[in-house]
């Protein structure tokens, strides 16, 4: 089946009027205004939200449906339970308008809905496969609630031929299954929604994909319109390409340590060709998150399925394992000086105490699921090191000196990964200190007061986020990712 191609913008607004919003000021600004439209989104995560509150930013009527009454009550409030920039405003914009509204359950938020969104997890299977679960038991669900004509939107990521799963649950013929999978980035989410790159719809019912793309004519981003199997597929090899690029250039820089080169200026080479461009080439500690783990696991799972082994993805899996433990490796020989002044050498960080800077997968987001920095630490710590943890988003009561990082016990040696209420706290009497999450904030600290809190003035930085000759002249040793 062919694709469809065209930018909202050249057709002026989805009557083709090109009249612009009028009434309709935001501090978001002014989205093109056509026909509004009664939509309910399922579950209100870090996709769900964004994306029911950009719907409504469009003009549309918008139900949020979510299992969790408590979640919900937050909401109710004008209350956003996740760090996310800008989303508490314009969540409130929408409520404000009457645009938006949250309520418990599935069922109770599809009443009179033209369209339903589902957003709700697709968790990894044990066999790396996309778990359908949820999908499958809201629309098992609402089947017998939902109105003829109405159209489901599946924008959780899902396997390829989930569409045509949908359908068979849904067990209706008077109702179609699209395909519209979403390209936001957690910490960007609300400027992600509201101005995207592209947006797809896959539907084997054109006329329902392309209804679907009609919603979102405000955003003025181009629309391709192709069958489902196609827009689940290019989700996934969006993600597998991201996820590619990044072991790439974490590559290049362990090349770069073998031969003696700097990866900031290798990068600056690479990407001033347009071809390669600048986004995505920062060095890290690996990548994770909510995404491109999963989605590069259950890629090579679907290619399995089909009869393709997608060995090059494989590779980047496999350098991406490989990166976390260069960074442990970084960590062990940082500390090791310390280390033999006194250990019973059991585990490889025995008697080690190691501050870390930083949680959440990425800075801007309190997500700390599948997070590289976590992996480490927790690495670190059953290695029997004491690991004094950092983060903005993991709050420590006041008065308490340090707390349990929620969710993360170590398992294996005698060490401990616990949360400290600041940056200098927990490089109180530590060996060495590690970057495993590029905040801002970690820039501008005190150095002087840094160096005075640590046992040894050491820096792991996992993040290329500090200047090397800085803190080199402050008396600090450093180790960066592939620079020199
Ligand atoms: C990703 C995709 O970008 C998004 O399009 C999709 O909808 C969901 O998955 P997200 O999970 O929010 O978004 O994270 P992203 O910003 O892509 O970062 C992924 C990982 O790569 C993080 O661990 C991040 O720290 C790392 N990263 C990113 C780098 O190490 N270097 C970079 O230059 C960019």
């Amino acid at each position: 089946m062919s694709s469809t191609l065209f930018a909202h913008g050249e057709h002026g607004g989805p009557d083709g009027s090109g009249r612009s919003s009028g009434p309709n000021e935001s501090a978001f600004g002014s989205p093109r205004i056509g026909p509004v439209h009664t939509i309910a989104v399922i579950g209100v995560g870090y996709v769900g939200l964004p994306t029911a509150a950009t719907l409504a930013h469009l003009g549309h009527r918008v139900t949020c449906g979510d299992a969790d009454p408590a979640k919900v009550a937050v909401l109710q409030q004008g209350h956003v339970p996740i760090v996310e920039e800008h989303l508490e405003d314009l969540v409130r914009e929408g409520q404000a308008a009457g645009n938006l509204s949250f309520v418990v359950g599935a069922t109770a938020a599809i009443q009179g809905a033209e369209f339903v969104f589902l957003c709700v997890p697709t968790p990894q299977g044990d066999d790396g496969s996309a778990d359908l679960s949820y999908v499958e038991a809201v629309a098992a669900e609402i089947s017998p609630h939902l109105a003829a004509g109405t159209v489901i939107v599946n924008k959780s990521t899902v396997p390829v031929g989930s569409t045509l799963v949908v359908e068979r649950v849904l067990g209706r013929t008077d109702i179609q299954v699209v395909s519209n999978p979403e390209f936001l980035r957690e910490g960007t989410a609300v400027p992600d929604s509201l101005h995207p790159e592209r947006i797809v719809v896959g539907g084997d019912d054109q006329a329902a994909a392309a209804r679907v793309g009609e919603l979102f004519a405000g955003t003025q981003a181009p629309l391709l319109i192709t069958d489902a199997a196609t827009a689940e597929t290019i989700k996934y090899a969006s993600n597998a390409f991201l996820a590619t690029k990044l072991s790439f250039v974490n590559a290049v820089a362990s090349l770069c340590e073998a031969v003696g080169a700097d990866v900031r200026d290798v990068i600056l080479g690479l990407g001033y060709d347009r071809r390669i461009g600048f986004e995505y080439l920062k060095p890290g500690p690996g990548w994770g998150g909510s995404c491109l783990p999963k989605d590069t696991r259950a890629l090579v799972h679907i290619a399995e399925q089909a009869g393709y082994d997608f060995s090059f993805l494989k590779g980047a899996i496999a350098t991406n394992e490989e990166q976390f433990e260069r960074v442990v490796t970084k960590v062990r020989t940082a500390v090791a000086p310390t280390l033999a002044a006194g250990t019973d050498g059991g585990g490889d960080f025995t008697g080690a105490v190691v501050a870390v800077w930083g949680l959440t997968f990425k800075a801007g987001t309190d997500d700390l699921r599948n997070s590289p920095a976590v992996e480490i630490a927790l690495r670190v710590a059953e290695g029997g090191a004491e690991v004094r943890a950092y983060d903005p988003t993991v709050k420590v009561p006041e008065g308490a000196r340090s707390v349990p990082v929620p969710g993360f016990d170590v398992v294996d040696g005698d060490g401990s990964l616990l949360a400290y209420p600041d940056a200098y706290t927990a490089c109180l009497g530590a060996s060495a200190v590690v970057v495993l999450t590029e905040w801002d904030e970690f820039r501008w600290l005190d150095f002087t007061k840094v160096h005075d809190a640590l046992a040894a003035p050491v820096f792991v930085d996992a993040r290329n986020l500090l200047d090397p000759a800085q803190v080199r002249r402050l008396g600090f040793s450093y180790e960066g990712i592939g620079r020199r």
